[in-house]
């Protein structure tokens, strides 16, 4: 095999790019298409983004079982995720799932468990991973650089999104059709790099609202999250801001290191703040410390880009799941923290991790059947 034989699965608003993306790679084809409205499938014809030989589908199942395919990319809307992925795992397809791989962490549990029968390589689109700012951040973190970790802040309020977007997708902004709104949709990606940067959690503190839609979701969140590691992580986000601001400032004993609107800015301390604090025979002490911008190599390649090809590579080489830049099953923690603030939200309480599967299900079962509006 040279190049990977893709079906796309889903091909509206997040599909028909993928389409695109795939057709930019060179070490895959896109070889069948599905969706359950043939208008989308018809839009796909008209713009040229397939020729005729593509053959398309209304029914995953018959794309998975056509032979025509390698590897699945799924790109419904996130409940259609788990029967999908657990049919493509079944046929021993690759699956490229895109986020959030499911709803509920249960639903995750089944999916990875699934995978974890087969051979074959799982991704997930988090994008955001494979940015050069995201990986130098994770590097700095990992190597020392920063010290240890106290304190974290992030600001995601740059994900402005009008009445008009949910209005057009019913699926948008409800129980049902997506298990949430900005926790299910914008913020996993901000919460998959926070995991990426900083590793598990063990509890969560949340209060969500909605206030800026006519949706029965939350468009806000304000969270406290407790990474494993002891430091807590500020959490806020909404889809109602304008401009917003996509801003992290990580802490650390030997500095702080502030991302903010895609550039990175070091406050180097001359000594280690714990030294200060413990040895400084000044009571109010104003430590040295330097300010200086860092470097990083500008991205030369699209995430979405970025993530298939490294999962074409590491099909085509027989690679370990752990080369993927997102591998799958590390999609099971952005669900997991944002089923953790939906219980917090409800129950008032800091939710220790894991989630209890059964508690968050009854949740979202009483949610949906009642339709409550947040
Ligand atoms: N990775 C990213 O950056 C990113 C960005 C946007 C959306 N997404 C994800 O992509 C997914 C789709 O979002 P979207 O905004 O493109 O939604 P969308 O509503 O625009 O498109 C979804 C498509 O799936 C089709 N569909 C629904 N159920 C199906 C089924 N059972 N079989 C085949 N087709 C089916 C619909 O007809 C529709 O055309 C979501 O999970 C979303 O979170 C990811």
């Amino acid at each position: 095999m040279n190049k990977v034989k893709v079906g796309v699965v889903g091909v509206g608003t997040m599909g028909k790019g993928h389409v695109r993306t795939l057709n930019e790679i060179e070490t895959c084809v896109v070889s069948a298409v599905c969706d359950i409205d043939e208008v989308k499938i018809k839009a796909l014809r008209d713009e040229k983004l397939i020729d005729e030989k593509v053959k398309s589908f209304s029914d995953y199942r018959k794309l998975i079982s056509s032979g025509l395919c390698d590897c699945v990319a799924i790109v419904t809307p996130h409940p259609a995720h788990l029967e999908i992925a657990l049919a493509a795992f079944k046929a021993g397809l690759h699956v490229m799932c895109d986020k959030p791989i499911t709803c509920s962490a249960m639903d995750a549990d089944r999916m990875i468990g699934a995978w974890e029968k087969t051979s074959v390589k799982f991704s997930t689109m988090y994008s955001m991973r494979a940015n050069p700012c995201n990986k130098l951040i994770k590097e700095w973190i990992e190597s020392g650089r920063l010290g240890t970790i106290r304190r974290v802040e992030m600001t995601c309020t740059a994900w402005l999104r009008t009445q008009k977007y949910y209005n057009e997708q019913s699926w948008r902004g409800t129980w049902k059709g997506e298990g949430g709104g900005l926790l299910m949709n914008q913020a996993p990606h901000n919460l998959d790099l926070l995991y990426y940067w900083f590793g598990p959690a063990k509890s969560i503190w949340a209060s969500l609202a909605g206030r800026y839609h006519d949706i029965e979701t939350e468009d806000e969140v304000f969270a406290k999250i407790v990474s494993e590691k002891g430091f807590p992580i500020i959490f806020s986000a909404n889809t109602g801001e304008f401009p917003g601001k996509d801003y992290v400032e990580i802490v650390g004993t030997k500095g702080t290191l502030v991302k903010n609107d895609g550039k990175l800015l070091f406050r180097e301390l001359a000594e280690p703040i714990d030294k200060t604090i413990k040895e400084s025979e000044k009571a109010f002490a104003t430590p040295e410390y330097k300010e200086q911008p860092v470097e990083f190599e500008s991205s030369k390649t699209s995430g979405h880009k970025s993530i298939f090809m490294n999962l074409f590579d590491s099909i085509l080489k027989g690679l370990d799941n752990d080369s993927l830049i997102a591998p799958g099953d590390d999609g099971i923690h952005s669900v997991e923290w944002a089923n953790a603030m939906l219980l917090s939200k409800f129950s008032g309480e800091e939710i220790k991790l894991p989630v209890k599967r059964k508690t968050y299900n009854e949740l979202m079962k009483k949610l949906i059947e009642q339709k409550i509006k947040l």
